[in-house]
């Protein structure tokens, strides 16, 4: 088998990945931050270490600014009907995931917030300018995808930030936490949401939204935190505000170990190799003929992963062929992301995406753009 459907779901997990989440099942089981014990504490103490870690690797000084949710799509939900009021007013883009697109959609039915998606190029990227043409007074956040996840194209967000004067921004980089440098600090992300199952190499189930101290929200679940439980009245103070409910603590070991993991080897380094070894297969599957690439001609501002189609042939056939004949997996179609295929005109057949990931070798690349060239010949 040949993974290469990293952007849907990384694997295979590191070990240590592994280790965490049954040393955790095995060792320890008991309910962090609730009953006190001492298995409780050392619960309690995998969440912690777990947290400074997911903020060391995204350069948030305080770790209790990152709020563990079980996904990115949670994580964006919560930012977006916690701080969304009557009738304000939203800038995006034209190349956004469901994620964003259906919780703005039913914000629209419900609170009558309005949205504005600026056009990307047709690369993806989008540019800071048009963003900034977008703002009106009513403008209460602007939301961007740190990475298409059908495109790949990285956009500019330091550049985004800067045309924003006090308009908060909202990033989801579901597709880039763990795969590129992240310095939430820095940029002055006002929210950041993130998955832990792609490229930051831990399990499905969790994921986060990082605030910053501006940031005002209301949560999206309310419910016993272990904390203040005499008061019928969420906790007011992070993270507890916006994590009622037992966690899910095997996920966030597994997690734990996996941001340390990447934290040893160096994100930068390995998008280097990452973008070195993708920018070969792309200059391959350039040759085939009837093969159309979409999205940024080379390896800058780009991830890993590369939609194309082979014209005459349908996405989904292609997949298959893939699958059955090479055991080579890919994702096809929409993406769970309309909008970015109706910018680029594979809508609604969508697209035939691949996507490498951490452990994908020169090799594997390579027999995909073997097997793509005979399929174009076939
Ligand atoms: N949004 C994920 C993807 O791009 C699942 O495949």
């Amino acid at each position: 088998m040949i993974y290469l459907d990293h952007a849907a779901s990384s694997h295979p997990k590191p070990d240590v990945v592994m280790d965490a989440m049954m040393g955790f099942l095995r060792n320890i089981g008991a309910n962090p931050g609730r009953s006190g014990h001492r298995m409780s504490a050392a619960a309690a103490r995998i969440v912690f270490e777990a947290r400074e870690s997911v903020a060391r690797l995204l350069g948030v000084a305080d770790s209790r600014r990152v709020i563990f949710t079980p996904n990115a799509t949670v994580a964006v939900n919560l930012a977006l009907f916690g701080l969304l009021k009557q009738g304000d007013h939203v800038v995006t883009t034209s190349v956004e995931h469901n994620a964003v697109a259906r919780p703005l959609a039913r914000l629209s039915a419900e609170r009558a917030v309005t949205v504005t998606a600026v056009q990307t190029d047709g690369e993806g990227l989008v540019d800071p300018s048009s963003i900034r043409a977008g703002l009106t007074d009513r403008t209460r956040l602007v939301v961007v995808a740190h990475a298409s996840n059908v495109l790949g194209t990285v956009q500019p967000l330091a550049e985004i930030k800067d045309v924003l004067g006090t308009v908060p921004l909202l990033v989801d980089a579901a597709q880039t936490a763990g795969a590129t440098p992240i310095d939430v600090d820095a940029l002055g992300a006002d929210l950041l949401a993130f998955t832990g199952h792609k490229a930051l190499l831990g399990p499905q189930g969790t994921g986060g939204l990082v605030l910053s101290s501006k940031i005002e929200l209301s949560p999206l679940v309310y419910g016993g935190t272990g904390s203040r439980s005499e008061s019928d009245l969420q906790p007011d103070f992070l993270p507890d505000r916006f994590e009622s409910g037992t966690s899910n603590t095997p996920g966030i070991a597994g997690l734990g170990a996996a941001c340390s993991y990447l934290l040893a080897r160096g994100i930068e380094a390995q998008h280097r190799e990452a973008m070195e070894r993708f920018g070969r297969f792309l200059q391959k599957i350039r040759r085939i003929p009837d093969l159309v690439l979409y999205g940024r001609e080379g390896t800058d501002a780009r991830l890993a992963l590369a939609s194309f189609n082979l014209r005459g042939r349908s996405p989904s056939d292609v997949g298959r062929m893939l699958d059955e004949r090479y055991g080579i997996m890919v994702r096809v179609g929409l993406h769970c992301a309309p909008w970015a295929h109706k910018r680029i005109g594979t809508f609604p057949s969508g697209t035939i995406r691949i996507a490498a990931g951490a452990s994908t070798s020169d090799g594997d690349l390579d027999r995909a753009a073997e097997a793509l060239a005979e399929i174009a010949r076939s």
